[in-house]
């Protein structure tokens, strides 16, 4: 049996090892994945103890995807430049590479995976994305990379937004600044705010959305955010963040396994535990 986890803190209210456990049944995979709450000022010793004890590769959620990055001998492109690993691999084959450790990042193909899975086209489209932080740097390659038409950042601190623009400028139409700065209609609005957790709103005009616009939550919870209740009543789609949550495991699951689990049995058994 391999051992995988997610390690976070705090970790205990984690899906991923219901979304795991889940995946390995559906595919015959002999595996266990738990759930480790490492502690916030030694996420290495944390991993190492999981490596000594046989662990083959691990998940990476608050506040860690910063460490994780820092701790990696390798990683993939999109890791290097969100800057940020969700996904650890412990690279075992071969005499040169025991023990290296590889980084990436998942989060962003989770997105665009969740959004294909929603029929929402991103091909083309006018993009807002809300916020600059960590959530947002960490899906900005694959979404440009699925050529959307343009893509504005917008941030409480404008500076930041630009910076981000900036550092991702080489992968398509990117732009970015303060909420006064937000003109024009949009096709899709990404919230990677952590506002909703306060419960307020970024301050966006009604008159953001495009017709047929779909509103994004990265968040999720039993009840809508603050955010998706808006969108809607502006009459945008509302979608929360429960399907990149099991798309995003569904990527790290192919990485360390070789097979690509089926998702949707998944979205919908948490659905149901949600509620
Ligand atoms: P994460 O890793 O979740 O992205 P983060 O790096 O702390 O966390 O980023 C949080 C994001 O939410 C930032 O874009 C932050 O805006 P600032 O850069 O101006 O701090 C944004 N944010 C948090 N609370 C907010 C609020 N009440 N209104 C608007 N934006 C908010």
């Amino acid at each position: 049996t391999d051992h995988y986890c997610v390690f976070g803190h705090p970790v205990n209210h984690s899906k991923s090892p219901m979304i795991h456990a889940a995946f390995a049944e559906q595919t015959g995979e002999d595996l266990e994945y738990s759930a480790i709450e490492a502690p916030l000022e030694d996420f290495a010793g944390a991993w190492k103890r999981f490596v000594a004890q046989g662990g083959k590769g691990a998940n990476v959620t608050v506040p860690f995807k910063e460490d994780a990055f820092r701790l990696c001998d390798s990683l993939s492109d999109r890791a290097r430049r969100a800057k940020a690993v969700n996904t650890l691999i412990l690279e075992t084959d071969g005499p040169t590479q025991n023990g290296r450790i590889r980084g990436d990042n998942t989060d962003g193909l989770g997105l665009t995976r969740d959004l294909a899975h929603h029929r929402v086209t991103v091909e083309g489209a006018r993009i807002l994305v809300l916020g600059a932080g960590g959530a947002v740097r960490g899906v900005l390659e694959p979404l440009l990379q699925a050529r959307p038409k343009a893509l504005f950042i917008a941030n409480r601190t404008p500076e930041k937004a630009v910076q981000l623009a900036e550092d991702f400028r080489d992968l398509g139409e990117i732009a970015g600044g303060g909420y006064a700065e937000v003109e024009g209609r949009f096709d899709l609005v990404i919230n990677g705010t952590s506002a909703s957790l306060g419960g307020t709103l970024p301050p966006l005009a009604e008159t953001v959305f495009a017709p047929g616009a779909t509103a994004y939550d990265m968040l999720y919870g039993a009840e809508p955010t603050v955010f998706l209740r808006w969108a809607a009543r502006q009459g945008a789609r509302p979608l929360d963040g429960l399907g990149m949550l099991v798309e995003q495991a569904a990527v790290s699951f192919q990485l360390w396994r070789g097979k690509r689990p089926d998702t949707q049995v998944v979205r919908e058994r948490l659905r149901q535990l949600l509620d």
